[in-house]
């Protein structure tokens, strides 16, 4: 009998605060409504408030997937939490949420950042498959907004905050079931600089002066990033689909990394999908990074697009650079969990 890691449950919490592009335009930082509409596709992203953080967003957003799953808290074997803006630098940010939470299973963070939920729905899967004990959390958390610098408008106008969370358990539905199909991961650290925060790790430890100089603040070669991203979206979504069997032809929804419209249309047009196939809400939230997949899923099971039996491509990429793509069939999990 096949056995697969299938999402039994799914959840979002996003802030309530909007950063809207005209809140933008009236920084006086030289963008408008315009121009990031044309070139981004976004209108608005939502921004913690000084006392909301990534763990209270995970937190919020894994209860909702625990209670979409139909399990409780306790039921869990491991907390899982992709993030690039952690709680704090130590302990890892799923210390926090599985606090929140009111567990004390394994929890763990995984950094691959916007391709974090990516990566850890690769690994939740082999832990299913190795013998977890239960269902898995996996969380995409982000407060993005605290580390851009405000006044910069390559970063100021892309990026926002939100979490999105999936259960993620055992289904025994044999080979037609539901679940984690194939993927395929990647990473090149040659583009390392592309995105980067230089302050406040081994190499550069934060002193006055990193932080006089702004080091601490997220810096992103954009356009060299853009230009990448379209490329391995196509490459890794085309092995993921070659490693299960399937082509394009097959796939009814996209799920790419909310990083840019463009780049979704770019590669999803290279990919020959056509847009009404594509899930696309980065107007409303913006680049939420390692949240962004999990969002944009949460949605479209939540309305009714996701159908069971569905072919859903997933792809994330982002800085590292780090890419992963996974090719699900929809439905919850089958049998005994
Ligand atoms: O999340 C995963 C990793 N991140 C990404 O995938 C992000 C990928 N990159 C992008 O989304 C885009 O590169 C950006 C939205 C960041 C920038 O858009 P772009 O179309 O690549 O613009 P660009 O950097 O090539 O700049 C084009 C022009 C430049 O002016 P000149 O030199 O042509 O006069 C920029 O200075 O647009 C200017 N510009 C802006 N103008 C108004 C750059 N940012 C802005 C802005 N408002 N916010």
């Amino acid at each position: 009998m096949t056995r697969r890691a299938a999402i039994a449950g799914w959840g979002l919490a996003v802030p309530e605060g909007k950063l809207t592009n005209a809140d933008l335009e009236a920084r006086d930082i030289g963008t408008s409504d315009e121009w990031i509409m044309e070139r981004t596709g976004i209108r608005e992203r939502r921004m913690c408030a000084p006392d909301e953080t990534t763990a209270g967003l995970a937190i919020a957003a894994g209860n909702a997937a625990i209670k979409s799953a139909g399990i409780t808290p306790g039921d869990l074997s491991m907390v899982i939490v992709a993030t690039c803006t952690p709680e704090q630098p130590i302990p890892e940010t799923s210390s926090f949420v599985a606090e929140g939470l009111g567990v004390r299973c394994g929890a763990f963070d995984v950094g691959a950042a916007c391709a974090g939920f990516s990566y850890g729905l690769v690994v939740a899967a082999g832990l299913v498959a190795t013998g977890a004990n239960g269902p898995i959390l996996l969380v995409g958390a982000e407060n993005l907004t605290r580390v851009v610098d405000p006044t910069e408008r390559g970063t100021a106008i892309l990026f926002g905050d939100g979490a999105g969370a999936a259960v993620i358990a055992s289904s025994s539905g044999g080979p037609d079931g539901p679940g984690l199909l194939s993927w395929d991961m990647g990473s090149d650290g040659s583009a390392a600089h592309l995105i980067e925060i230089t302050a406040g790790g081994s190499r550069q430890p934060t002193t006055a002066e990193t932080v006089g100089s702004g080091a601490h603040w997220m810096r992103m070669e954009g356009s060299e990033v853009f230009r990448r991203a379209v490329r391995v979206v196509v490459e890794s979504s085309n092995a993921a689909l070659a490693k299960a069997g399937l082509s394009t032809a097959d796939v009814d929804w996209f799920l790419p990394h909310q990083a840019n419209a463009r780049i979704v249309s770019a590669a999803a047009s290279r990919l020959k999908i056509p847009a009404e196939r594509c899930i696309v809400n980065i107007d409303r939230f913006g680049n939420t990074s390692a949240a962004s997949i999990p969002i944009a899923l949460a949605e479209a099971a939540d309305d009714g697009r996701l159908s069971d039996g569905d072919i859903v491509l997933s792809c994330g990429f982002g800085a590292g650079m780090t890419w992963s793509s996974a090719v699900l069939r929809w439905g919850r999990p089958v049998g005994a969990t």
